[in-house]
């Protein structure tokens, strides 16, 4: 194993969490940006040529990156070949999962990189991955994608693909340039009901779709114990100095896709934005830290609720919550309203106008509780009853696991991904825009149509068996 550990890592270190702090307030700020020309060739229905083997690289081995790697080593037809991280018990801890996992010797020859917070810019030049990972804080995630592709490689972003505008068009052009693969690691797209849902939708079977739900509801304030790395010292800041949905990709990245939105059938047109006050993050402040804390020292902006509504090409509306702060139970609410018929998750129901069976004789009582057995029998999606063994203890329920197997199906295979660039930028798209709508008192803002008016010719996500 090659070994990069280098001397400034504890300074760097300290420099990374100063540079943060003042980076971070990008999130609420962004600039409305022209379109900007495109030298490429559009990447929606893209496919790259079949790799043998996939040599991996990731970047961020963290709380998230960890897991990506340690069901990814696991997978045939991978090689790990580099891993980067600012902190070296993180490079050394995941490189022995990745050898340990690769039996026959598959991950032996692992190059390490620690250290200075642009380390993982050397690894690219040295080792040339053909895929990378990228699980960092997300400020980083578009520079380190758009040099990876630049480097060669296809690039998977943790959520959200980027913060701004600016940077997504950026990796927009940077992979239409390179002919390389951007995505966006959306892997509640993969979850079960889900899965499911987006089976139901395109069977007809609620009809014509009108509206959906999405949120990301997910107390998380313990976050604020990780307070020198890990989440929390970075997220943290985030909650302070951000506006708006700041963590939008998961509720909304299925329904988008129930929706077909950005390929064929519709896509995004506008979001109105409100916040409500922030007060949670402060109290929790108080009420846990002395009052020399740093965490008392923010100025918590960021109203704790945050409500959009996005209006779709076709007329369509589409309501996005986030709220990481307010005592509640967790929910996506994944909800979409049909002519016929309403999904709606957290606890999962459906409501059908034919009712269903025996079990429901018609939309005004749910589906839900044991009768749903039946309902899954009937639709559960093909790649669902594929994977779900060989997943499922993978991590979240599942999804994670068919995600990773997914992408690296399709990059053996040569085959289009599951979710292409331009919808990992529409769906992170919503935390700039909210925030430009809060600051203009719910003005409602346009979205940039990233794929330069090609969605109608994108061919809508199928059903993959
Ligand atoms: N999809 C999901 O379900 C899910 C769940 C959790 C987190 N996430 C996302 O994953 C990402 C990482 O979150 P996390 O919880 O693992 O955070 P984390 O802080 O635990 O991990 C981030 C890692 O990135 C490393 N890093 C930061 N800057 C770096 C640099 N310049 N060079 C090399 N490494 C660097 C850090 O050292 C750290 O180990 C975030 O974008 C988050 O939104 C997604």
């Amino acid at each position: 194993m090659k070994n990069y550990n280098r001397r400034k890592f504890i300074k760097t270190t300290a420099f990374s969490a100063a540079a943060f702090t003042a980076a971070s307030s990008i999130t609420n700020c962004d600039k409305t940006i022209s379109v900007p020309d495109s030298k490429g060739k559009y990447m929606g229905d893209f496919s790259a040529p079949k790799l043998d083997t996939v040599r991996v690289a990731f970047i961020g081995v963290g709380a998230r990156g960890s897991g990506h790697l340690r069901s990814i080593a696991k997978l045939d037809g991978v090689e790990v070949v580099a891993i980067s991280d600012l902190y070296e018990d993180n490079v050394l801890r995941s490189s022995k999962v990745a050898h340990d996992l690769g039996k026959g010797g598959k991950h032996n020859k692992i190059a390490q990189y620690w250290g200075e917070d642009d380390k993982w810019k050397l690894m690219l030049k040295e080792v040339k991955p053909d895929a990378v990972f990228v699980s960092t804080n997300w400020n980083n995630h578009a520079p380190m994608a758009i040099h990876s592709m630049e480097n060669g490689a296809h690039v998977f972003v943790e959520v959200p693909i980027a913060v701004t505008i600016e940077d997504m068009w950026k990796i927009v052009n940077t992979s239409e340039e390179t002919q390389k693969h951007c995505m966006m690691m959306e892997n509640v797209n993969y979850g079960r009901d889900e899965l499911m849902y987006l089976n139901m939708c395109r069977k007809g079977v609620i009809g014509e779709l009108l509206h959906g739900e999405a949120a990301y509801i997910h107390e998380l304030r313990f976050q604020m114990k990780q307070e020198d790395r890990g989440t929390g010292s970075w997220r943290t800041h985030h909650y302070a100095n951000g506006k708006g949905n700041l963590y939008p990709t998961h509720g909304l990245g299925p329904v988008a896709q129930y929706m077909n939105l950005g390929r064929k059938e519709d896509t995004f047109k506008s979001i109105i934005s409100y916040s409500s006050p922030a007060l949670g993050r402060k109290l929790y402040a108080k009420k846990n830290y002395s009052n020399d804390h740093k965490w008392n020292q923010l100025d918590y902006q960021n109203g704790d609720m945050n409500t959009s509504i996005i209006k779709t090409s076709k007329g369509r509306t589409v309501m996005v919550q986030w709220d990481e702060t307010s005592p509640r139970p967790y929910t996506r609410h994944n909800l979409v309203q049909g002519t016929k018929g309403a999904l709606a998750g957290f606890p999962t129901r459906v409501a059908l106008e034919e009712g269903f069976g025996e079990l429901a004789k018609d939309h005004h009582s749910w589906i839900q509780g044991d009768k749903l057995e039946e309902l899954y029998e009937k639709y559960d999606h093909p790649l669902y009853k594929r994977l779900n063994q060989k997943t499922k203890n993978s991590g979240h329920g599942g999804m994670d696991g068919i995600m990773r197997y997914r992408i690296i199906e399709c990059l053996t295979n040569g085959l289009p991904l599951d979710q292409n660039v331009y919808e990992g930028c529409f769906w992170s798209a919503v935390t700039p825009l909210s925030g430009k709508s809060i600051s203009e008192e719910g003005m409602p803002q346009k979205f940039p149509d990233f794929t330069r008016g090609k969605w109608s010719k994108t061919k809508p996500l199928e059903i993959i068996t």
